[in-house]
């Protein structure tokens, strides 16, 4: 059976029934899409459904303060994509009167919407002829046809967009991007693929040729740098903490955190505690201790960090410190909250 046939009616049997798939509205479409980037459908759900009730209109969602965005988002990583969300959706009600781009160019110039969100949402809204290219239709056309292009390369996006658009079968360019989308993720996996239940398995080059492990190829890895972060929890004579917005560009932008040490390599405890001794709080300190003695790590696409959490304890009461209820009330790194809810239950 010819491909586009057998994905269609490998999806219309699989498919996972999803809130996003039941309707054509272009604002929950894009809504989904950007919530999906770079995130799997099972975490991304639960935060699809919260967004979807808490901001039922795109005027809704222009309307809320940045920081109830960014609380909600809280767990999902990669936090430009809600500052971009927060930013589109006033766009779209403030100088489009609260419509949607109505094709897939005009979908482009949003902010945090690329090829593939363009391709995804013009498809699935509209029905207009777009394939979608990812990591996983990388994966199954690499597969199923044998391609061995390097799809780090420059021309591998043209390449696969092109073998994409020439599958996709006529007027049905919604159906044909949401199976190759869930094929990916559900069936032609990246480790370990079933392809013993395949429905394409007899027309599959690299089944046939024992390579569907080695394809798609990806010479280019991706370079991560290693961060080493020291935050100091305050704890004054009412038991408050200080903390701070980050406004640098970079990770975690217009998050929450604990003051910062941050120092370029692994730095042994000893040689911590003379930079905390000398850091300027505006305070005395009475007493510092480190919380965990092995760093937390946490891994980011391009970075590890490789975090430690001091107790900085003082006598005064800090101007600034606030009480433990009202600090989880901001958005902060996934990695700071669970720290939080873990350490002030302790304490
Ligand atoms: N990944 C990206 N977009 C998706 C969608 N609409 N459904 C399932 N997975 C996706």
């Amino acid at each position: 059976m010819q491909f586009s046939k057998a994905l269609t009616d490998w999806y219309l049997q699989n498919r996972r029934d999803l809130p996003w798939r039941k309707t054509t509205d272009p604002y929950f479409i894009w809504l989904s899409e950007i919530i999906l980037q770079q995130t799997r459908v099972a975490q991304g759900l639960p935060y699809f459904i919260a967004f979807a009730e808490a901001f039922p209109t795109v005027k809704s969602l222009a309307e809320a303060p940045e920081e109830k965005v960014l609380k909600l988002w809280q767990g999902l990583g990669y936090y430009s994509r809600a500052r971009n969300l927060h930013a589109t959706a006033k766009m779209v009600n403030d100088e489009m009167t609260g419509i949607f781009p109505p094709d897939y160019n005009g979908l482009l110039k949003l902010k945090g919407v690329g090829d593939y969100t363009a391709a995804a949402i013009a498809s699935i809204a509209y029905g207009e002829e777009v394939p979608v290219v990812d990591g996983n239709v990388y994966r199954v056309l690499g597969r199923y046809f044998g391609i061995t292009t390097d799809i780090s390369s420059p021309g591998a996006k043209k390449e696969f967009t092109a073998k994409a658009a020439s599958l996709m079968p006529k007027g049905q360019a919604s159906l044909f991007n949401q199976a190759m989308m869930e094929f990916g993720a559900l069936q032609c996996v990246p480790k370990n693929p079933p392809c013993m239940i395949c429905p394409l398995v007899s027309d599959c080059v690299a089944f046939n040729t024992g390579r569907v492990n080695e394809l798609p190829v990806k010479l280019k890895k991706t370079k991560v740098t290693n961060r080493y972060f020291n935050y100091l929890i305050v704890k004054d004579a009412n038991s408050n903490s200080l903390i701070q917005k980050r406004t640098a560009k970079g990770i975690w932008h217009n998050l929450y955190e604990f003051p910062l040490l941050e120092t370029d390599g692994p730095m042994a405890s000893e040689d911590v505690e003379q930079l905390i001794k000398k850091y300027d709080f505006g305070f005395q300190v009475s007493g510092f201790r480190l919380l965990n003695n092995e760093p937390v790590i946490h891994k980011l696409s391009h970075q590890h960090l490789h975090i430690r959490f001091w107790e900085v304890i003082t006598n005064e009461i800090v101007a600034d410190a606030i009480d433990v209820e009202t600090l989880k009330t901001y958005p902060f790194p996934i990695i700071i909250y669970n720290f939080i809810e873990k350490h002030w239950q302790l304490s």
